[in-house]
């Protein structure tokens, strides 16, 4: 392997390998309680990446499982051998003094963790009353063993490995199963994810931008564009943006100044809007907004049209083009950019040729 793909790999691997903070779990979790009460009352929950030593998300459904009114909370975990990023892992007194405890199984064998009732007669259901055993294989998600879980699961809920990500949620969808899982924003544009949005089928969950994680040294690591993804409902999502008229944009935002109107793509029937903010309440036709606008998105305020650089996505694939091209570069351009690629450019006011980063076409619901 070349010295960057080996590095590429070693990344991966560390990527693969932080954990979710309690308190970023309860805070995205209570927002869809709070929008319906009873989202998670009478299922099952399948947590799939997630030791209790280590999860928080086995730590919180199990404290929260008679307030959620939970039929079942499964837990799987992923062998000690099977990772890919190697440490000086032990297997904690919890697994070497009870009695399940096998030296064989332990470092090459996954581990299912399930909660029903209470147990050990404390009069609650709680983290204490899990009962665990090995799993035949190593608690792969994509293992026939782990995947029959999934089927007879209601919601998938966890942070799972990033490397994976797109097998992941194409896993969960194949099952056709709730979610709710954390993953990289860029996701958003990934060629499997995008139209999973596009058709409201899969939509940014309440919390995003930048959060801190504990690693594997048990640091704190603070990680800027991961979001949460998910299918089930909650009220941001029905909250419209407040948005100013087209005329009042050009007037008093300072990011407008010395615009007299919206700047029109040179390839592609649309507005550009450079900020969520900017988007006009009173424009019927397309606009190309930033990706973060799916922050904000309202199913019921606005559709998606499109990913410009996703032409499958499009109504109309449009390509930069050479007459655009040769602008672009005549002007001293130096973009990773090609006559073929597909996308929207314009002219600024000065007669600039312009590529903007990564645009959702979107247009006001009718
Ligand atoms: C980003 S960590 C998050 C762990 C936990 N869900 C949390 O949020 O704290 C992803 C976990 O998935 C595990 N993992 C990696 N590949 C896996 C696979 N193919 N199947 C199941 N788990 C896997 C990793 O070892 C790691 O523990």
């Amino acid at each position: 392997m070349a010295k960057n793909a080996n590095l590429g790999a070693a990344k991966n691997a560390k990527n693969d390998e932080f954990y979710t903070q309690y308190a970023d779990i309860q805070k995205e979790v209570n927002a869809y309680i709070e929008y319906n009460p009873d989202v998670f009352r009478g299922k099952t929950i399948l947590l799939p990446c997630d030791d209790p030593e280590w999860s928080n998300f086995t730590k919180f459904f199990a404290q929260n499982f008679e307030f959620f009114g939970l039929k079942k909370l499964i837990s799987t975990s992923y062998a000690i051998e099977s990772k890919k990023y190697k440490t000086d892992w032990q297997p904690t007194l919890f697994e070497t003094e009870n009695p399940l405890y096998n030296v064989e199984k332990s470092r090459i064998k996954g581990k299912i963790f399930t909660l029903t009732h209470d147990t050990n007669n404390s009069g609650r259901i709680d983290i204490d009353d899990l009962q665990w055993s090995y799993l035949e294989g190593d608690g792969d998600f994509r293992s026939a063993e782990v995947t029959t879980l999934r089927d007879e699961a209601d919601i998938i809920i966890t942070n799972p490995p990033f490397s994976l990500f797109r097998e992941f949620l194409a896993w969960i969808m194949e099952g056709k199963k709730q979610c709710l899982v954390i993953g990289n924003m860029n996701a958003i544009t990934y060629k499997e994810v995008f139209p999973l949005i596009k058709n409201n089928e899969l939509w940014l969950g309440v919390s995003s931008g930048s959060k801190t994680y504990i690693t594997i040294s048990g640091g704190i690591q603070t990680m800027g564009n991961t979001c949460w993804f998910t299918n089930i409902d909650h009220g941001r999502r029905h909250e419209p943006l407040k948005l100013m008229t087209m005329s009042d944009n050009l007037r008093f935002n300072k990011k407008m100044r010395g615009l007299t109107s919206y700047i029109h793509y040179d390839n592609y029937d649309a507005i550009e809007v450079p900020h969520v903010e900017l988007i006009p309440c009173d424009y019927e036709g397309k606009m190309g907004v930033p990706v973060s606008f799916l922050d904000k998105y309202n199913p019921d305020q606005f559709e998606i049209i499109g990913l410009t650089a996703n032409s499958e996505t499009m109504d109309t694939p449009v390509q930069l083009g050479s007459a655009f091209m040769k602008d672009y570069r005549e002007q001293g351009g130096t973009g990773h950019f090609s006559d073929n690629m597909y996308g929207v450019c314009y002219y600024d006011q000065e007669g600039n040729a312009k590529v903007p980063y990564g645009r959702i076409i979107i247009r006001k619901k009718q």
